[in-house]
């Protein structure tokens, strides 16, 4: 399985931090916020990843990480995305990266406090499709929300008004060769993006999408009360322990 960090867009959220640089290079406690999903990734056994990233600064990230050595990786892929399609407009720059083998995909500000192996393996035990990961929240108006009928997912809505479970689907998704075909289908949504949650809902119509609740913390890192919670929760006790 190869690895794909999303690490684009203006970061709007956090002016005027983001006005001098990628929101994914903002401190988060100790580190630059783009070494935590690194070591997610690297910490379940993926060596091979991607990096999509955009804007004016993208060469700080080489600047930041070169090859990786720091976390034990030999290379780190690299790959920059023209203007501000969304999530999975960044994700189809990753088909060649992909070549054909099946794809962990993080958003570069969701950070964990444990490991994601169990995922990861879990994903591997799985024919195909896809495998999303959630957490109960108190706030999931904020994110992509799953819609339960017992224990299978039934639908996905993006920031509803009105959500129907307390869970967030969180930014680490599974993906088989399929979502590359699926993102070629999408068309922009009101906020003129292409929408990872409708890469989802179509692994759902096909009957392919698996889920699993995540264990310890989990935060977002994009806006200014999450990005302050997420420095406490590492200042605390570490993030991505095993
Ligand atoms: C994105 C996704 C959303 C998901 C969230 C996780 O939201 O669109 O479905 O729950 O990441 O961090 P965004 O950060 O683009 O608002």
């Amino acid at each position: 399985m190869k690895g794909v960090i999303l690490a684009g867009g203006l970061g709007s959220r956090l002016f005027p931090c983001t006005k001098i640089t990628n929101k994914h290079l903002l401190p988060v406690y100790d580190r630059p916020m783009i070494h935590y999903p690194i070591e997610s990734l690297v910490g379940a056994g993926i060596r091979d990843i991607l990096i999509v990233t955009g804007g004016n600064y993208a060469g700080h990230f080489l600047q930041l990480l070169g090859n990786g050595k720091e976390f034990g990786l030999k290379e780190l892929h690299y790959t920059y995305q023209e203007g501000e399609g969304g999530i999975a407009d960044a994700l189809r720059l990753a088909e060649d990266f992909a070549d054909g083998e099946r794809l962990c995909v993080v958003l570069g500000d969701n950070i964990l406090e444990r490991s994601i192996r169990g995922a990861v393996e879990a994903y591997e035990a799985q024919a195909g499709g896809a495998r999303i990961l959630v957490k109960k929240v108190s706030d999931p108006q904020r994110f992509g929300v799953p819609v339960f009928d017992g224990r299978r997912i039934v639908r996905i809505e993006e920031k509803p008004a009105r959500p129907q479970s307390s869970y967030a689907v969180t930014g680490i998704y599974f993906y088989d060769r399929q979502v590359f075909e699926m993102i070629s289908q999408l068309s922009p949504s009101a906020r003129g993006e292409l929408e990872i949650s409708d890469v989802n809902n179509m692994y759902i119509e096909r009957g392919q999408l698996e889920w699993s609740e995540i264990e310890g913390w989990w935060t977002d890192a994009g806006t200014f009360p999450s990005l302050l919670r997420a420095s406490q929760l590492i200042a605390q006790g570490g993030a991505n322990r095993p």
